[in-house]
């Protein structure tokens, strides 16, 4: 029990160490991707998602995390962000 408690402490300890080393895809759009959608959760949740939306759900994932969330993301900035995911991370 106390040798799996440890490991589990241990295992969680390097996920969080990972965390900020996400790299996204290289590709037109990265940086403003990179800095808009990294200040409230981790880059993580786009290659977690990318089985599962294709260009349209990233559309809507983007505008969720604005209207929804309140990401500060200037509407011109929508086309590329969304182009960048549908193109490196599109289903
Ligand atoms: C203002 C804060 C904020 C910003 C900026 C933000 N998100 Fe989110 N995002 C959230 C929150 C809050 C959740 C849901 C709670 C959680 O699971 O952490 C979330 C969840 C998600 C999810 C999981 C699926 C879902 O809809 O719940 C995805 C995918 C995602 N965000 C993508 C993005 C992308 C892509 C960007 C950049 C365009 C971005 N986020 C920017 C706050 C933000």
């Amino acid at each position: 029990m106390r040798t799996w408690t440890m490991a589990l402490v241990l295992l969680a300890g390097a996920a969080g160490a990972d965390e900020g080393d996400v790299r996204l895809r290289d590709g037109t759009g990265r940086s403003v991707v990179e800095a808009s959608c990294s200040m409230c959760h981790s880059l993580d949740y786009i290659p977690m998602n990318s089985p599962f939306l294709d260009r349209k759900g990233w559309e809507a994932s983007v505008t969720k995390m604005i209207k929804i969330m309140g990401a500060p993301i200037r509407a011109e900035d929508v086309p590329a962000i969304v182009d960048y995911l549908n193109k490196n991370y599109g289903r």
